[in-house]
Order: structure tokens, then C-alpha cells, then sequence
């Protein structure tokens, strides 16, 4: 980013996310620059926003520091400071060690700590703030993710003329999960401040009606909620709080682009040749999270290794992890397990200059990214639990030659989308074995027919479709 400073101008629209798009890194030589944020949020809804000119109220991405707002393009950026209490407390503590863990069907055990909580509502009371200061009368703000759920209606209160949407990325998790939550009052009353609630399925906005009416006694629409049109309807008072599903994609048609380019092409036989040109490739690319089930992938094809149906020196298995939430407990714990994971099966199966896993726990850039997809024979996508999960939709975006195969887990909110995949279970280590097989084995001509199909899928239910389908039933942008 440029770094120049911004006029006062109020916005007409404006995004409030946890994060900024943009992350400020210090190296230890006193040294800054901004790197593209991690997560699926910001890869969603940078493009979307950039095309908009909109402005992004959101956290720097390290503690302590305080950032004058600066425009990046056409972007203008108004950073929230955090210090270090508040990173430990309201972002590790309660949306990272309670929410996250809760949503995702508690795959980890949620912590509930109330000096945390405590956190979280002031936090978030801070983002309500800047996001007052920065909207103009009657603007459109449009607040992101598990981290804000207490926004929408902070918000309301310091300026009821704005119009106000909400959008979960994770999953909104069943009634009898969420009702662990000590503060399940509060969460819901936050989120009802919002004039449009949305959710990537329709599961989720149905679970979220049957909570406004058990816990604040409101009466919700009883008629079932579909995707992107009719959504379910909650009488506030005088206002009419619309509740939606909205599923989130990429920016397809700007990937397949990249991977036409011959950069992409050249780079991906590149990959191909630096692992020794091996029959197939498998790879994963994921936050090293432990909803990723990145451990399960690698005991699948650990097993398929142990019992001869996959040859080491044919097969190749690439995982890139990107780092994520590290001083958080269940992080540290799942990263030493996948490294364990790694070096037990290169230790059996390795040979000198030749690894059966290559683990790189490093963020790669877009370009390298689409090589990497490009190069990939089998994409192997095994959440335990993911709201959507953008990773498999860009594989297929890549996927120009209609090469490559798809291992899509069923609880990723993907695969209501993607039912050409292989569909698995996660669970059911020996169907994910099996797919993988399938996938690898996999008779071109087929392989082609399934990919056109994902294709098709992915080509026409871009982001752009998803944020103009949201804005359109928030009512702040008429149908195209
Ligand atoms: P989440 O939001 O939970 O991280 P998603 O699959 O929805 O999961 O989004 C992840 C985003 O991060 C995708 O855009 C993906 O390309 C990107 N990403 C994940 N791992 C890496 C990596 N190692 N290097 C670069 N980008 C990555
Ligand atoms: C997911 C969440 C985002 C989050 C991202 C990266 O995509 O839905 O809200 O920003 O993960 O996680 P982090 O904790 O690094 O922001």
C-alpha cells in the first residue's frame, strides 16, 4: 500500500472485519511492509471491495501499534488498534478459543472465560465506534465474521440511520452446540442489531431463527429459508430483520486468467520436475487449523503407503500450511502432531533426495499458488467442519485443461456446490483411502467430465455474484 493519508470523507460503504485485507509485519530489523492478510475472509472479499472503492475498518494485525488511515488503490483503510491484552484476550481468547472451536462443531474443546468475554464486548464496542466515525448518513456497513458478532447492534444504537449487514464465514453451529455458550443472549441480541443476517447455508439461518425465538423470545418466519432468495424474517420492534443464506465463492474468472498465463504454466512443470516428475501428485493447501484435517489426509495416504496401493516412488504428497493462530494452545498442539506425522512417514518411505511429503509451513503467493494447483493431480480438501472453503473452488478455477481431481470432505460448505468431487467423510478414514485411490486411478475422460461440471459450478457463482445477492436483499443495491 502507498501509505498516504486520507481525507475525512465519510463513506457510503464500508466493511468491518476483524482483520484489515492488509497485515503489517516488523522484521527484527526495526523494518515494516504490508503482506496480504491470511484466511478465506480477506481473499473473498479483497477483489469485491477493490472494484467498489469502498473503505475497510479492521485491525493492523499486530499488537500495540497505532496506523493513521491510509488509502491503498482505490481502497481506503482505517486501521482499529489492539494491544496486546486484547489480542490475548478478545482474539486467541475468545473468538479463537471459544467461538472458533464452538462453531466448528466443537472439534476442540471451547474454553468459556469470562475475563475474555469482558474483552470482546469492549472490542468489539471499539470497532462500533470506527465504524460510526467512518460511515456517512445513511451509509451501507457491511460487518464480517464470528469475531464482531456484537457490532450490528452496537452500531444501531450510535447511528440508527444506517443500513447494517452481517456475514458469518464459519459455520453457524447446531442449537444444541451453541446453547454451551454462557453469553448466548448476548450473541444473538448482537447480531439481530443487523439489517440483514446472513450465513452461508440455509441450516445455519434456520438454527439462528430457532435461537431468536428460544432466547429473546422474538417470532421468526416459520417457512424454510433457500439460498440467496427468501430468506426467513424477524419482526424487531418497527424494523424487519431479514435472515438469509449466501454461499461465499472466488474470484473465479481473475484465477483461470492467472493460470492461463504462461508464468503459471512455466512454473507448474517446474514443480512437476523439482519433485521428480512423479505419476501423480497430491497436494493440500491449507491455515495449519486443526478443523482442516490435514492429520487425517496424511494418515490416509500414510496407510495407502503401509499396505502397497500407493507406490512411494510414483506418488507424491505436497502440503502447504500456512501459519496461523500460533500461540494458541490447540494450534501448537496440532502442529507438532502433523510435523510428527510428517517426519514418521518420509522416515518410512523416503528416499535420499526424494520425500513421499513435502510440508512447507509457509504462505506462497497467488501466482505460485496457481502453479501449485495446476501442477496437482489430486486436491485433497478434508475439513472435519469448514463454513465453505475457498482452497477447493480455486483448485477448479485453475483447471483450464479440465485435468486434476477433486477429494472434497461433505462438511465442508463447498459440497452442497461441488457434487461432482469425490465426496468423503472425514471420519471414515477407510472411504477417504478409498477415494483417494479412486482419485488417483482416475480414467481421464472422466476426470474431464467431472471437472467441467465443477467448472461450471465454480465459473458462475463467483464472489461478485455472492456479495451483489447479499447487497440486493440487505436492499442497498438494486438487481443487476
Ligand atoms: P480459511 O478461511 O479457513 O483459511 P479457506 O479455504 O476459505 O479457509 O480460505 C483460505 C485462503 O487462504 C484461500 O484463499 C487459500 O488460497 C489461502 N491459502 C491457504 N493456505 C495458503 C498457503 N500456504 N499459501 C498461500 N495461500 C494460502
Ligand atoms: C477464517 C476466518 C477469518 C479469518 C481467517 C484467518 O477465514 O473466517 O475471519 O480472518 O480465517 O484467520 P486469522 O485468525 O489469522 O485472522
Amino acid at each position: 500500500p502507498a501509505g498516504s493519508p486520507q481525507s475525512n470523507a465519510r463513506a457510503e460503504f464500508v466493511v468491518v472485519a476483524n482483520r484489515l485485507p492488509v497485515d503489517l509485519e516488523r522484521s527484527a530489523d526495526g523494518t515494516q511492509r504490508w503482506t496480504q492478510s491470511p484466511g478465506g475472509l480477506v481473499s473473498a472479499l479483497e477483489p469485491f471491495l477493490r472494484s467498489r472503492k469502498g473503505a475497510w475498518v479492521g485491525w493492523p494485525g499486530v499488537p500495540d501499534v497505532e496506523v493513521d488511515e491510509f488509502t491503498d488503490d482505490s481502497l481506503v483503510l482505517h486501521p482499529v488498534a489492539l494491544t496486546s491484552e486484547d489480542v490475548r484476550d478478545y482474539y486467541e481468547g475468545f473468538s479463537n478459543a471459544t467461538l472458533w472451536p464452538l462453531y466448528h462443531d466443537v472439534v476442540a474443546r471451547p474454553i468459556f472465560d469470562r475475563g475474555w468475554w469482558e474483552s470482546y464486548v469492549r472490542v468489539n464496542r471499539r470497532f462500533a465506534e470506527a465504524s460510526a466515525a467512518v460511515a456517512g448518513e445513511g451509509a451501507t456497513v457491511w460487518v464480517q465474521d464470528y469475531q464482531l458478532q456484537l457490532v450490528p447492534s452496537m452500531l444501531r444504537e450510535l447511528r440508527p440511520d444506517l443500513r447494517i449487514g452481517f456475514f458469518l464465514h464459519i459455520p453457524f453451529p447446531p442449537v444444541e452446540l451453541f446453547m454451551q455458550m454462557p453469553w448466548r443472549a448476548e450473541i444473538v441480541r448482537g447480531l439481530i442489531g443487523a439489517d440483514l443476517v446472513g450465513f452461508h447455508r440455509p441450516g445455519g439461518a434456520q438454527n439462528f431463527l430457532w435461537l431468536a425465538r428460544q432466547l429473546i423470545g422474538l417470532e421468526p418466519s416459520r417457512g424454510s429459508v433457500g439460498v440467496r432468495s427468501r430468506p426467513g424474517m424477524v419482526q424487531v420492534g418497527d424494523r424487519t430483520v431479514r435472515v438469509g443464506a449466501f454461499p461465499i465463492s472466488i474470484d473465479a474468472a481473475g484465477l483461470d486468467t492467472l493460470a492461463r498465463t504462461k508464468a503459471v504454466a512455466d512454473r507448474a512443470a517446474q514443480v512437476r520436475a523439482d519433485l521428480g516428475n512423479p505419476d501423480t501428485i497430491l497436494l493440500g493447501v491449507d491455515r495449519l487449523d486443526y478443523t482442516k484435517g490435514i492429520d487425517l489426509r496424511l494418515q490416509a495416504f500414510h496407510e495407502l503407503l503401509q499396505e502397497g496401493r500407493v507406490k512411494p516412488e510414483n506418488v507424491t504428497f505436497v502440503q502447504l500450511a500456512t501459519p496461523s493462530r500460533e500461540r494458541v494452545e490447540h494450534y501448537q498442539q496440532m502442529r507438532s502432531e502433523i510435523e510428527q506425522m510428517v517426519g514418521r512417514i518420509n522416515g518410512e518411505f523416503a528416499r535420499v533426495g526424494r520425500p513421499v511429503v513435502h510440508y512447507l509451513h509457509q504462505s506462497v503467493n497467488r501466482t505460485e499458488l496457481a502453479a501449485f494447483f495446476t501442477a496437482a493431480d489430486v486436491m485433497v480438501v478434508t475439513p472435519l467442519r469448514d463454513g465453505m472453503n475457498l482452497v477447493c473452488k480455486e483448485y477448479v478455477a485453475c483447471r483450464h485443461d479440465l485435468g486434476g481431481a477433486l477429494v472434497l470432505s461433505e462438511f465442508a460448505g463447498a459440497a452442497a456446490e461441488l457434487s461432482s468431487a469425490f465426496l468423503v467423510n472425514p471420519h471414515d478414514l477407510d472411504g477417504v483411502k478409498n477415494a483417494l485411490e479412486q482419485a488417483i486411478t482416475l480414467d481421464p475422460a472422466e476426470g474431464r467430465r467431472r471437472m467441467r461440471a465443477l467448472r461450471r459450478q465454480v465459473l458462475t457463482h463467483d464472489v461478485d455474484r455472492w456479495a451483489r445477492s447479499f447487497l440486493e436483499a440487505l436492499g442497498s443495491e438494486t438487481a443487476a
